[in-house]
């Protein structure tokens, strides 16, 4: 992206016998683009992979989990400006400054869509991330994931909501790829698509941005003077998926389209090859919450059980 030749002009300008100064360049696909088309292309880029992948309709009402990051931010600003009736959900972590700055930022982002954000907080509900993490083993990022999975698909479903549409890149996408084919987490990998289907008790969930790289993402917020959150939460410092992230950007930079051919690559011809018939526990529903879930007890109820036994939280199911 940062390779643009002096004086070159947008190619889209051009096809229209103007001559503005391209602004961007797109080593992957070849483009120079002014400001005005590159937004142009980022947004219809989005919804080709919505139409690709049968994600959602205009008809559908689609809840965008919003982080307060430029991807999710980014996502929902390309969402309402091509018509689709989307609003925004948020899940205050309880991260100190992180989750206060983010979710101002994500309210004031509402404003400006004019669309509703709906809060749920850790504290009222559970227990902020900082407790989560002192109670278990296991690194805050991975019972945080479990964590907003479940209040997203609660949320949705209370709140009328058939789609979930999360802000996750290319980049992730692939970051969590390599790392699945590198330990042959086949169980995983049979679910890595960029839509899973509602099932007993789980919403649809969509990632329209899974062929927009990170870098993309935040020229469109740059581009469209969107304030989002620049720092990461201080939780996913060491995280083996920022190493895949940089190891993979490398590749990228000498190879431009690597992190884009791998992901379509594995969609068109190792996922199908993954989903041949073979036996796959199926969800039930949590014995306290009655929410889904692949075990008697669901993560979430599990962890309110530790913390009502450290006596941090007052159990309520
Ligand atoms: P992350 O797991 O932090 O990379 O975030 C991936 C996606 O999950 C984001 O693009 C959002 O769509 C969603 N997400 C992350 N954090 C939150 C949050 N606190 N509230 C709502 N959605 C979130
Ligand atoms: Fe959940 Fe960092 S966002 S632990
Ligand atoms: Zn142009
Ligand atoms: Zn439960």
């Amino acid at each position: 992206m940062s390779k643009l030749r002096k004086g070159a002009r947008c190619q889209i300008c051009k096809t229209k016998g103007e001559t503005k100064k391209a602004v961007v360049y797109l080593p992957h696909h070849r483009l120079s683009l002014c400001k005005e088309h590159y937004i142009q292309w980022f947004e219809k880029r989005v919804e080709k992979t919505i139409k690709e992948f049968k994600m959602f309709s205009k008809k559908d009402k689609v809840l965008v989990a919003v982080s307060g990051g430029k991807d999710s931010l980014a996502l929902w600003n390309a969402l309402v400006k091509l018509g689709y009736d989307a609003d925004g959900f948020y899940i205050d972590l309880g991260i100190d400054d992180y989750s206060q700055q983010s979710k101002e930022l994500a309210q004031q982002f509402a404003q400006r869509v004019g669309r509703p954000l709906h809060i749920v907080s850790l504290k009222e509900e559970l227990a902020p991330i900082p407790e989560v993490d002192r109670i278990t083993n296991k690194p805050a990022c991975s019972s945080c994931g479990a964590i907003k999975r479940y209040y997203m698909n609660r949320e949705a479903k209370k709140l009328g909501y058939s789609i979930i549409a999360t802000g996750h890149n290319l980049d992730d996408e692939v970051a969590v790829l390599f790392g699945n084919t590198l330990h042959w987490n086949i169980h995983y990998l049979k679910k890595q698509y960029p839509v899973l289907m509602e099932e007993k008790g789980f919403i649809r969930k969509v990632k329209p941005l899974c062929k927009i790289t990170e870098k993309e993402a935040a020229l469109y917020t740059v581009f469209n003077e969107i304030e989002y959150i620049e720092y990461e939460c201080p939780f996913s410092e060491g995280a083996s998926s920022i190493e895949y992230k940089e190891l993979l950007s490398k590749l990228e930079e000498q190879h431009p389209g690597t992190k884009l051919q791998f992901y379509t690559g594995f969609l068109k011809k190792m996922y199908p090859l993954l989903q041949e018939k073979t036996e796959e526990s199926q969800p039930t529903v949590c014995k306290l919450c009655g929410e889904p879930s692949f075990t008697d007890i669901c993560s979430v109820c599990k962890l309110k059980e530790k913390l009502s036994k450290s006596g941090n939280v007052s159990v309520n199911h």
